[in-house]
């Protein structure tokens, strides 16, 4: 049966946790995947998470079914996140949501339900994107194409390539938007800017899949779901991607949403059904323990309170250890410039660095980082950051 099975390539991004794992070097660093790391080193367990699930274990819960969309307050939860407090999108009853296996389970969702109402048309996402994105839209049956997003000259966004891109779109095409915290390039469009992609979307009547998986590590919870508020906005019907893996720490619990706008109460409801198909064919129902655990904290006014300070440490860490790079790249010398290290947002930095470099990072000096060039500076911290400045000027 298996004799002609073929061995699949690594995963461009898990892939290096694997290596990573089994290389005995003690000082081997991992800025290849997206996690975030305290100062020491570990991946944080919030204290309001940690006050969430004491609670849940002294419950003493059952742990039956959720029901197939998942738990109903997590995804009321979920929708005023990412639409406000006081939306008129989910007063009217146009926003439904279903708890997914993380981000990447909500884009699976969206994309199984995207390819059974549009199998004409062709997914586009940004040149470049996160590694997965081209990966989950083929795996579901659709081609992709990318439009124009990343300009290497300058580092920074290419905003008239972008826009010619996405105007040259086929009606319909499903185009997929990286709400905040651009992965892997850490470069996100102006407000102002993201104005003219919408109405670009709008006018050229494509569908956009906003993908949220970094909300709270931009500049804020609210101020990171303002393209989403803008889209809604609009009266555009869209699916939103959503994940609590990074902003709560819960990497392995797979806590994400799938959040729909529809144009009425009615759609919505049959939509939903739709997605309850598709997820009961696939994996049934969600877990239990994230999804409490999130939903906990979230309706619990002092529990999101202490989350959001915790989020905002973990924000605040970030930046200053980008500016902490550059200063050392700077120190040792090095020829190219590093400053826009600092105008990206989120966890990453396209850094530049070719994939031989990359290489030579990893063979020479046992730092891992995805072959685009993308480091995850959240890894960074005062114990190894003068080690990575250090291989880092080596390799340059
Ligand atoms: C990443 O981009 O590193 C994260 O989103 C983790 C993943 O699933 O790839």
């Amino acid at each position: 049966l298996f004799d002609a099975v073929e061995l699949a390539p690594r995963d461009p991004i898990l892939g290096l946790n694997e290596q990573y794992n089994s290389d005995t070097r003690p000082q081997k660093v991992n800025l290849g995947v997206g996690v975030y790391y305290n100062d020491e080193g570990r991946i944080p367990l919030l204290r309001a998470v940690r006050q969430a699930e004491v609670q849940r274990i002294e419950a003493a819960a059952a742990r039956g079914y959720l029901p197939i969309d998942g738990l109903a307050a997590y995804n009321k939860a979920a929708q005023v996140l990412l639409l406000g407090e006081g939306s008129e999108v989910i007063a009217s009853g146009r926003a439904l949501t279903a708890q997914a296996l993380g981000g990447t389970g909500a884009l699976k969702i969206g994309a199984d339900f995207l390819r059974q109402l549009l199998p004409q048309s062709k997914v586009a996402i940004s040149n470049p994107s996160w590694e997965n994105h081209r990966a989950l839209f083929e795996r579901a049956g659709f081609t992709v194409e990318t439009y124009p997003y990343y300009d290497p000259a300058t580092h920074g966004l290419d905003f008239d390539g972008m826009l010619a891109g996405l105007k040259a779109l086929p009606a319909k095409t499903v185009v997929v938007l990286h709400a905040c915290c651009h992965n892997p390039t850490g470069v996100d469009p102006t407000f102002e800017q993201w104005q003219q992609i919408a109405q670009a979307v709008k006018e050229g009547d494509l569908v956009p899949f906003l993908d949220i998986a970094y909300q709270g590590f931009g500049e804020g919870l609210e101020e990171d779901a303002s393209v989403v508020r803008l889209f809604a906005s609009l009266d555009l019907t869209m699916l939103i991607s959503s994940s609590f893996s990074k902003s709560f720490s819960l990497y392995g619990e797979r806590v994400g949403a799938l959040t729909l706008v529809t144009s009425s109460q009615d759609e919505s409801a049959r939509v939903l059904s739709q997605l309850k198909r598709i997820i009961r064919t696939n994996y049934s129902n969600p877990p239990t323990h994230g999804g409490t655990v999130v939903s906990t904290v979230l309706n619990t006014p002092e529990l999101h309170g202490l989350w959001a300070e915790e989020l905002a440490q973990m924000r605040d860490r970030i930046r200053a250890v980008r500016t902490q790079l550059v200063e050392k790249l700077k120190a040792r010398n090095v020829a190219q410039d590093f400053d826009f290290v600092l105008a990206q947002r989120g966890m990453f930095s396209y850094s530049g660095l070719s994939a031989e470099q990359v290489e030579r990072l990893r063979v020479e000096h046992g730092v891992y980082a995805v072959s685009s060039g993308r480091i995850c500076v959240a890894a960074l911290n005062s114990g190894n950051i003068d080690y990575v400045a250090n291989a880092i000027a080596q390799v340059l």
